[in-house]
């Protein structure tokens, strides 16, 4: 993956934002980070919106957004037409996401899963790849809605 990965979180995502982040630059990934930038409460979601925004831009490959439980982040990034937003809070969610339904931004929850599960499901979820054929019309019609 040349182009960067997108990064985005609300507050209760911040730090395993951070941790993530840290971690794949040092595998060598590139990393755009959209927000949040600290952990205060406030109407957060307008980073996982630009997110959203810069996955359909193509200004990066996919996106990582993450929250407490990874619903609210990825209620707000497939209100973005044309956004696959899966929430993965464990590895065979995460594999299929990509075999059968391309997701391009990966939803996950600090609330509910260790952040050594975090790191496998990000890392399954980057390598793996859209199987394509059947699964490419039921994609269309999704993101015809
Ligand atoms: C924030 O408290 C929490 O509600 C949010 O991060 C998310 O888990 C909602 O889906």
């Amino acid at each position: 993956m040349t182009k960067a990965v997108g990064i985005a979180s609300d507050h209760a995502g911040f730090e395993y934002k951070e941790l993530i982040k840290t971690w794949l630059e040092e595998a060598g990934y590139k990393i755009k980070d959209f927000g949040v930038y600290d952990n205060s409460r406030r109407l957060d979601y307008k980073a996982v919106k630009s997110l959203a925004d810069g996955v359909i831009a193509k200004d990066v490959s996919r996106g990582i957004a993450i929250c407490g439980t990874g619903l609210a982040v990825s209620i707000v990034a497939n209100k973005v037409k044309g956004i696959r937003a899966a929430v993965c809070n464990d590895l065979y969610t995460a594999k299929k996401s990509r075999e059968h339904n391309d997701a391009n931004i990966l939803a996950f929850g600090s609330r509910v899963i260790g952040f050594g599960l975090a790191q496998e499901i990000t890392e399954t979820w980057l390598k793996t790849a859209f199987d394509g054929g059947r699964h490419e019309e039921r994609n269309k019609y999704i993101d015809s809605i």
